[in-house]
C-alpha cells in the first residue's frame, strides 16, 4: 500500500488533518484511516488538503441566547471556504442562563474544559467560537487559552427589545423591574402575564449591558472579535456579515500562526479592564476576566482595577446603569465609538485577531458621528468606573461593588445586621410579615459562594423583604459571598472573600451586628472585635461542604475563590509569571 497523500498544505505533521492523529503505533495507518472515515461523509483529497477550521457550535434548544447559530455556522462556513479553508463545526457543552441548576457558573469550568480538549484533542489550525449566553464566552476563552491555537470569538449578538403596552422592553433588567412590581403588588398576574411575552422579542442574549454584553465588549477589547463584532444584534444582517468576516479571518490566522498568546496579552487585559469599567459592565466580568488571565499565566490586580476605575469614567449610556439597550449602541456605532472616546487610556498596540493593532484598527473605523448612547469622555453618565473595589476586615481578599448603579443615598452607609445563614433560609423567611428588618438595615447572605451553593450563584440580588417592597422601598444594601447578574441594580457587595463556606469572616456575622459600608473608602467592615469573631468562630467552627463523587467532587475540591476567577485550581496556568496591569 502507498502512503496516503499529502493533506496538508504545508505537509506540515501538524497541520490540517495530519494534526493530533490516534495512537494506534502507525502514523501512516492513523491519517489513512482518518481519511477513509471523513470521505464517508463525502470530502475529497481536495477539500482535506486545506488549512481545517474548526467551529466550536453552541446551539442548543435549550439555549435561546444561542437560537440563531444555525444561521451563524452557514456564514462562518462561508466565509472559511471563500478563505480557501475547510470548515468543520463540532458541538460543545452550551450552557443557558435559565436551563443550567444549580447554576451555570457550576458549569462554566466544565464547559471550558470540554472546549479546551476538543479544540486540543481534534484536528484543526485555528477555531472560531461561537458563544454567547454569559458564562459560554468567558468558557470559550478559559479553553481556547489553554489550547493555545489561533482563536476567534464570534458572539451571537443580543436580542431585539419588545414592547409593553408602549413601554420598551428588553430583557433582563426589565424583566427584575417588572417582577418587583409584581411582588410589590403593582400589577396583577395578568399582566406579569402579558409582559412576560414581550421581554424576550427575538433569540439572542440579554439586550442589556449584562453578563453577555459586558463579556461581548470584553472579548471585542481583548483583540479576540473581528473590529465591530461585539454590537450587532443577533437576528441582523450585520451579524451575519461578521460571521463570514470571522470565518475567513480564522482561515488567515491559520496561515499566520496568530496563536491566541499573541493576542491575549497584558495589554490586551489591561484594555478589557478599561473597557469593562467604561460600559458600567457585569460585576461577574471581573471574575471571568480573573479566570481567562489566569489560564495566561496572569493575575488582575483587583487594587489597580479599583485605581483605574478612579479615572475612566462610565460613558455607555446602556441599562441597567442608564437608559439604553444593546441595539441602539449598535446603531450608535459600536464599540468603535467607545475606543474612540477611551483612546487616550488603551493601549493601543495590543495586537488583535485581524493581525492589526487596536490602535490601527481604530484608525480603519474612521470618524465617530453624532449619537447619543455613547458619551463624551468629559460628559460622562457616572463620573468614575462601574465597578469598585472594597476591602476590610469582612472581606480581607476583597468585595467589589457596582456603584453604578447603586443608590446614591446608601453609598455611606452604616446599619444592623439582618442574616440570612442560606438560600433555603432566605425563601422561607423573606416575605415573613415577622421578619425583624427595616429599610436602614443591611442583609447579609451566607453560603452562595465558590463552594458554598455550590457555584457562586447569582442570588447576591436578595429580594426587597416583601413589607418594605409594599411599603415602598426601592433599595437596602445587601451583602453576600455570591454574584449578581449584570442585569440587576442596587446597592449590593457582592463576591466577598474569602466565602462563609470555607471559614471567611462573613460566616461569622450575626443579627444585630452592625455593619458599614463606604463607597468612598473603598471599605466593608463589621464593626465587631477581632477578639469576638474568633470566639464565635471556635464555637461554630465552619465544616466545608464535600461530595463523595463525579463533576461535584471535582468542583468542591478544586474550585478557587472569586479572586482567583473561581475556576479550578488545576486549569490556571503552571506558573503565574505576571500581574495586570503592569506597573
Ligand atoms: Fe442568555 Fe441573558 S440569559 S444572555
Amino acid at each position: 500500500m502507498s502512503a496516503p497523500p499529502p493533506v496538508s498544505p504545508s505537509e506540515d505533521d501538524d497541520a490540517g488533518m495530519r494534526k493530533g492523529l490516534p495512537n494506534y503505533g502507525d502514523a501512516a495507518f492513523s491519517l489513512f484511516l482518518r481519511k477513509a472515515f471523513i470521505k464517508g461523509a463525502g470530502y475529497t483529497d481536495a477539500a482535506l488538503d486545506r488549512p481545517v477550521i474548526g467551529i466550536a457550535a453552541t446551539g442548543s434548544d435549550y439555549n435561546p441566547c444561542h437560537g440563531n447559530a444555525p444561521q451563524l455556522i452557514e456564514a462562518v462556513k462561508r466565509g472559511v471556504m471563500l478563505a480557501g479553508g475547510l470548515p468543520m463545526a463540532f458541538p460543545t457543552i452550551s450552557v443557558h442562563e435559565s436551563f443550567a441548576a444549580p447554576t451555570s457558573m457550576y458549569l462554566r469550568n466544565l464547559m471550558s474544559m470540554d472546549t479546551e480538549e476538543m479544540v486540543r484533542g481534534q484536528p484543526m489550525d485555528a477555531v472560531v467560537l461561537i458563544g454567547g449566553c454569559d458564562k459560554t464566552v468567558p468558557a470559550q476563552l478559559m479553553g481556547a487559552a489553554s489550547a493555545g491555537l489561533p482563536a476567534i470569538v464570534l458572539v451571537t449578538g443580543a436580542m431585539l427589545t419588545g414592547s409593553h403596552r408602549g413601554e420598551r422592553v428588553g430583557a433582563c433588567t426589565d424583566c427584575r423591574r417588572y417582577w418587583a412590581r409584581f411582588r410589590a403588588g403593582e400589577i396583577d398576574a395578568e399582566e406579569a402575564s402579558d409582559v412576560n411575552d414581550q421581554l424576550v422579542a427575538s433569540v439572542g442574549t440579554c439586550s442589556v449591558m449584562g453578563t453577555a454584553s459586558t463579556m461581548a465588549c470584553i472579548a471585542e477589547a481583548l483583540g479576540m472579535t473581528m473590529p465591530g463584532g461585539a454590537s450587532p444584534p443577533a437576528v441582523t444582517a450585520d451579524r451575519i456579515r461578521i460571521a463570514e468576516q470571522t470565518g475567513a479571518q480564522a482561515v488567515q490566522m491559520a496561515k499566520d500562526r496568530l496563536t491566541i498568546d499573541k493576542v491575549l496579552t497584558p495589554a490586551a487585559f489591561e484594555n478589557a479592564m478599561r473597557v469593562l469599567l467604561a460600559i458600567g459592565g457585569s460585576t461577574n466580568g471581573i471574575v471571568h476576566l480573573t479566570a481567562i488571565a489566569g489560564r495566561m499565566g496572569l493575575e488582575i490586580d483587583l487594587d489597580a482595577l479599583d485605581r483605574m476605575g478612579r479615572e475612566t469614567p462610565v460613558l455607555l449610556d446602556l441599562k441597567p446603569s442608564g437608559q439604553h439597550y444593546m441595539e441602539d449602541f449598535h446603531h450608535a456605532g459600536g464599540m468603535a465609538t467607545l475606543l474612540r472616546e477611551l483612546k487616550p487610556l488603551l493601549r493601543l498596540d495590543a495586537l488583535t485577531v485581524t493581525g492589526r493593532t487596536l490602535g490601527e484598527e481604530l484608525e480603519r473605523a474612521g470618524p465617530g458621528f453624532a449619537q447619543d448612547v455613547v458619551r463624551p469622555f468629559a460628559d460622562p453618565i457616572y463620573p468614575q468606573g462601574g465597578i469598585a473595589v472594597l476591602r476590610g476586615n469582612l472581606a480581607p481578599g476583597g468585595a467589589i461593588i457596582k456603584q453604578s448603579a447603586a443608590n446614591a443615598a446608601l453609598m455611606e452607609h452604616e446599619g444592623r445586621a439582618v442574616v440570612f445563614e442560606s438560600l433555603e433560609d432566605l425563601a422561607t423567611r423573606i416575605d415573613s410579615d415577622d421578619l425583624d428588618v427595616t429599610a436602614d438595615d443591611v442583609l447579609v447572605l451566607k453560603n452562595i459562594g465558590p463552594k458554598g451553593a455550590p457555584g457562586m450563584p447569582e442570588a447576591g440580588y436578595i429580594p426587597i423583604p416583601r413589607k418594605l417592597a409594599r411599603a415602598g422601598v426601592k433599595d437596602i444594601v445587601r451583602i453576600s459571598d455570591g454574584r449578581m447578574s449584570g442585569t440587576a441594580f442596587g446597592t449590593i457587595v457582592l463576591h466577598v472573600t474569602p466565602e462563609s463556606a470555607i471559614g471567611g469572616p462573613l460566616a461569622h456575622v450575626r443579627n444585630g451586628d452592625r455593619i458599614r459600608l463606604s463607597i468612598g473608602a473603598r471599605e466593608i467592615a463589621l464593626l465587631v472585635s477581632d477578639d469576638e469573631l474568633a470566639r464565635r468562630a471556635k464555637e461554630a467552627p465552619v465544616v466545608e461542604p464535600v461530595a463523595e463523587r463525579g463533576y461535584r467532587k471535582l468542583f468542591l475540591q478544586t474550585v478557587t475563590q472569586a479572586d482567583q476567577g473561581v475556576d479550578f485550581d488545576f486549569l490556571r496556568a503552571a506558573k503565574m509569571v505576571g500581574k495586570v496591569p503592569r506597573s
